[in-house]
């Protein structure tokens, strides 16, 4: 991938500039001129220090062929700077204007039906179209040009949220010249595919296709290979646009905002190319696990990263995608944002700055709500601004520490769910969930890393799943535990290669040996509702049938049925193999007793359920989750950053309150 060498190289740093960033996307085209005036008053008000403008701007900017309109852009980028409000500019790539689909049809994707997307609601476009790109590059070219220089400018924010699909023609060109690329002959290809199974032998590049529908199941292999393809075509569209505004703004960070846990990403590579990560969260105020779900997107964005990070968006009330869209009750935008900050965020944003009064998100909040000014949310927000600018100075860049690491990466997710698989009740995103829910519950500190990563920062390694493993991944996990790492795993690890082609013994050998696993006879997929008991706790989900070798120890068995006997937890020296899921709280307590031999231990002990503690360098975070007040253990003396008071040893949070502590 080509990039414009260019150094120092630009952090998030460069434009927090020791604050926290607070605003949100902007989309003033909607209104009349004079809201706009508004709209600065009250971003003042709300401690507002930043916009993303242009996001989906495209049609505005270029009503017609080639036409350019920036004068509205040129006022409202004025207009921020005299209000002392930074500007993340975006490229308006991710809504291309109708005109780009009707002279251009082979822009608009297809999906694996051969069905057109049209134009009519957004994301349009077939990253695989020359046309599409080239008319992208040009508008990118157009604005970086005409804004390189403005004070306000901050950051660039490229295209929006990339997740589009294409099975179409060009695709289908590109894909083989991607396939080329990997593989370089067609006998390689065949071999990686295994496509001696089922007939399916290539004898021509032209009869390569994307996975369009088939009668019945498809290669897995070239299942796999189109989602890596779709990825990178994806950030090829993403880093040439980049590229473009870097050569107008080398000292200005580039970012693209990702989707949570979002599967069409491989969001570590996509991190790779980004000097800031930034991702768009929006847990449901309704999910009794929505402070979790968010803990384990931070905790990966944070990872990615490698350090501050960006929430590019989150919803000041309800959202208007969920069957049923609830509101966030007094306090929950205050603590979730806190929430985010804790865990590494200098910026907190929204998604949107002025809730809309027409078009698809009308029902959407915003910071500034339909109920305008005196409306409730838009108190919250001002309160949040506040406090932002209060405590900004002292978390702004500052580390949040891990000794455990959750491994994931997107291969072996994307191989492992493939339409053949034995159980269809087991989905990687869930089983990550579990186990990063059982260390959030324990109060444990958790990064992520790739499986390829060094881990020598991390005393306990814990690998919920990772079905697809590369020869170096595994090397990788071995060397974790030689030089005297933790190394926890779930079922179904280390059972393919990365052509997806099953290991002999159904699992690597050397992952076997280091697990104690001497046989893998069967695997034993649970159906909904059915268990497994062991001597220690009721597993879910999976079972399987292994056999130990001399060395392990069986920690936990199965009592009863066809696996009686037989390993449910297998340890080998520092080597812990799960084979079955057990039920949540006898996960976190298995982790916990891990962990606590690894010498690991949780922030604070002793937090009832709804609590959190969260370190970033020297202080201290405690959220309360709870629609209770509660109070809580915090040994010694600490001075609250938001209410200015002094706490010894115990400390009371309202319901959904925060504390920020400095020793
Ligand atoms: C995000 C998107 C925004 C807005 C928001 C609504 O996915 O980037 O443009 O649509 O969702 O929740």
């Amino acid at each position: 991938m080509s990039s414009t060498p260019r150094r120092p190289t630009p952090t998030l740093a460069d434009a927090t500039r020791g604050r926290v960033l607070f605003g949100g996307d902007y989309n003033p085209e909607q209104w009349p001129e004079e809201t706009w005036h508004e709209d600065v008053r009250l971003m003042r008000d709300a401690g507002v220090n930043s916009v993303t403008l242009g996001v989906f701007s495209w049609a505005r900017i270029e009503p017609r062929p080639g036409e350019r309109r920036f004068g509205w852009l040129d006022s409202l980028m004025d207009l921020m700077h005299e209000g002392g409000i930074g500007v993340v500019l975006a490229t308006p790539t991710a809504s291309p204007p109708p005109w780009l689909g009707r002279l251009y049809p082979e822009t608009l994707p297809r999906d694996e039906d051969g069905r057109t997307e049209w134009w009519g609601g957004r994301q349009h476009f077939s990253h695989s179209s020359a046309a599409y790109r080239r008319h992208a590059a040009a508008v990118t070219e157009d604005l970086a040009a005409r804004y390189a220089s403005h004070p306000a400018l901050t950051m660039w924010h490229i295209n929006n949220e990339y997740c589009t699909h294409d099975w179409g023609d060009e695709a289908a060109a590109r894909f083989r010249t991607w396939l080329r690329g990997r593989y370089g002959d067609l006998d390689a290809l065949n071999t990686a595919w295994g496509t001696a199974f089922w007939s399916q032998g290539y004898g021509d590049w032209e009869e390569v296709l994307p996975p369009r529908r088939t009668h019945y199941l498809k290669n897995p292999t070239q299942v796999l290979d189109f989602k890596r393809f779709t990825s990178d075509m994806l950030l090829e569209c993403y880093a040439a646009e980049r590229d473009i505004v870097r050569r107008h703004t080398p000292h200005l960070p580039v970012t693209t905002n990702f989707m949570p846990l979002w599967a069409g990403q491989d969001a570590w590579r996509w991190a790779e190319e980004e000097d800031v990560v930034s991702v768009d969260l929006y847990p449901d105020p309704r999910d009794p696990f929505a402070a979790q779900h968010a803990a384990l997107v931070q905790d990966m964005t944070r990872s990615q990263a490698r350090g501050p990070w960006m929430l590019m968006e989150q919803a000041a009330g309800a959202v208007n995608w969920r069957g049923v869209n609830h509101p966030k009750p007094q306090g929950l935008n205050r603590l979730w944002s806190f929430q985010a900050v804790a865990r590494g965020a200098d910026a907190v944003c929204y998604f949107q700055w002025r809730q809309s009064r027409q078009g698809a998100e009308k029902f959407h909040s915003g910071m500034v709500g339909h109920a305008g000014e005196r409306g409730r949310t838009f108190q919250e927000v001002k309160r949040i601004g506040a406090e932002l600018a209060a405590v900004g100075a002292e978390v702004a860049g500052r580390h949040s520490p891990a000794d455990v690491a959750v491994l994931h990466d997107w291969h072996s997710w994307w191989a492992g769910a493939h339409e053949g698989r034995l159980s269809t009740r087991v989905d990687h995103a869930d089983v990550l969930t579990a186990w990063h829910r059982a260390l959030w519950q324990a109060g444990l500190a958790t990064d992520f890393a790739h499986p390829e990563h060094d881990l020598s920062a991390y005393r306990m390694v814990v690998v919920p799943q990772l079905y697809a493993l590369t020869d170096t991944a595994i090397d990788n996990l071995l060397a974790h535990v030689r030089g005297g790492g933790v190394l926890v795993s779930g079922f179904l690890t280390g059972v393919a290669d990365q052509d997806d082609r099953v290991r002999a013994g159904g699992m690597d050998a050397r992952l076997r040996e280091l697990f104690g696993i001497r046989t893998l006879h069967e695997w034993w997929p649970l159906e909904a509702g059915e268990t497994v008991r062991t001597d220690d706790f009721t597993g879910t989900l999976w079972s399987e049938e292994i056999e130990e070798t001399e060395d392990a120890s069986v920690e936990a068995a199965y009592r009863g049925g066809e696996l009686d006997g037989r390993p449910a937890v297998l340890r080998n020296g520092r080597a812990w193999y799960l084979s079955t899921l057990p039920e949540p709280e006898a996960l976190r307590r298995v982790l916990t007793g891990i962990a606590a031999e690894a010498g690991v231990r949780p922030v604070l002990d002793g937090l009832p359920g709804q609590v959190e503690a969260v370190r970033r360098g020297e202080l201290l975070f405690v959220l309360n989750h709870g629609r209770e007040p509660v109070t809580v253990e915090v040994p010694g003396t600490h001075h609250d950053l938001l209410t200015r008071a002094t706490v010894t040893d115990r400390l009371t949070l309202e319901r959904y309150g925060v504390a920020v502590l400095r020793p």
